[in-house]
């Protein structure tokens, strides 16, 4: 029986990454039936909800998502479809790895980041309002069970992938009771972890060290706000946004999608980069069990990227999506297994 999963290909540039993505998949071996959704900014003008129900019945039936990016408007109009998303099915953990990939550009050689941030709660709760006209108060939420979750999420993937450190980043100097919990519960949770270094950084002063040595980090834990932006920080050191994977993992179901957004600026030229919703395909890959496919995918893109060079225009190149996409389908043909298995 073939597997079922739920494909939202968004908006933008979602459309082309996604087919990208659904290419390379199936030439690689990987046979699944997608089901195919419309959410944001496309559903509204058809006249829909931004985030149908329909679309989380059918994660919730197939329990995993492949997903493009959705537009979300600024400052107005509906709320963001991935917030609501990550909050319907408790899809506490984002997972964010951040590694140099040679012949990338980038100013470091050497990082080899995992990011975790915790995805559900923090000041992206949606809790606003107005006090008086010209006063506007927005709540940041930050709980035990889920700052104990997301920890627990962050050691288990530590000891499952022979990661050996992780930092708790947070400005709980600042807010004592708010980032002091989220601190307290990743320090508990610590505790029956002892094979795992874990340590803490206040949050400005780890923005400056990852820019000047991002190689000495291992493991970053954070919540929402914090996680959102110091993952696009890290993108920006190994190569952009047009390369860094993600997932969304919660007790039942996970939508695998790329850090970037809908990139509206490029949007329909076919110029897009597809690598990092193929990563973040590498990451559903492991997920649903199939590593050797998900392995020689990437020894494909790696064959792409760092010995043939063919590189979009976001990386220095020339390539279009189509092009980069079909070149990581011939050098599927002369891939084995690659056994560090990178994403
Ligand atoms: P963005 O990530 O869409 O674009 C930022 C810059 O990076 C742009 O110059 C864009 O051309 C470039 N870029 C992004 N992805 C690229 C790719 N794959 N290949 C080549 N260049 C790429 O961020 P922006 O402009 O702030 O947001 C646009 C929309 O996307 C907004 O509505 C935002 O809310 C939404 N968004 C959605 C996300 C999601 O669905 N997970 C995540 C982030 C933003």
């Amino acid at each position: 029986m073939s597997r079922v999963i739920t494909l939202l290909p968004g908006d933008g540039i979602g459309p082309e990454v996604t087919g990208a993505t659904v290419r390379v998949l199936e030439a690689a071996g990987f046979s699944a039936d997608w089901e195919n959704h419309t959410a944001g900014a496309e559903a509204v003008a058809k006249g829909d909800e931004p985030l149908p129900q329909r679309v989380l019945d059918s994660i919730g039936r197939t329990k995993v998502c492949l997903k493009g990016p959705v537009t979300t408007p600024v400052g107005k109009g509906f709320r963001s479809v991935n917030v609501q998303l990550r909050q319907a099915l408790e899809l506490y953990a984002n997972l964010r790895p951040a590694r140099t990939i040679p012949g990338l550009p980038g100013r470091f050689e050497d990082v080899n980041l995992v990011i975790v941030r915790e995805n559900t709660e923090g000041l992206y709760s949606g809790i606003e309002h107005q006090v008086i006209p010209g006063v506007v108060e927005s709540l940041k939420i930050i709980t035990e069970k889920a700052s104990t979750r997301v920890s627990r999420f962050a050691f288990e993937y530590a000891r499952a992938n022979g990661r050996k450190r992780i930092t708790a980043v947070h400005k709980a100097n600042i807010m004592k009771l708010s980032d002091g919990l989220f601190l307290e519960c990743f320090q508990k949770v610590a505790e029956e972890y002892p094979d795992i270094e874990a340590d803490d950084r206040i949050i400005d002063a780890m923005c400056m060290q990852l820019v000047v040595r991002p190689e000495t980090f291992d493991m970053l834990l954070l919540e929402n706000l914090y996680g959102d932006i110091v993952s696009d920080l890290a993108a920006g050191l190994v190569g952009g946004l047009g390369v860094v994977p993600g997932a969304n993992i919660g007790e039942n179901e996970a939508v695998f999608e790329a850090v970037h957004g809908s990139a509206p600026d490029i949007a329909g030229q076919g110029v897009a980069n597809p690598l990092a919703l193929m990563r973040s395909a590498l990451l559903m890959l492991h997920h649903v069990g199939e590593s050797a496919i998900a392995r020689r995918l990437s020894a494909a893109i790696r064959m792409v990227i760092v010995d043939d060079k063919v590189l979009t225009r976001d990386l220095g190149g020339k390539a279009s999506t189509h092009e980069l996409t079909e070149a990581i389908v011939r050098a599927l043909d002369k891939v084995g297994d690659d056994p560090t298995g990178q994403i």
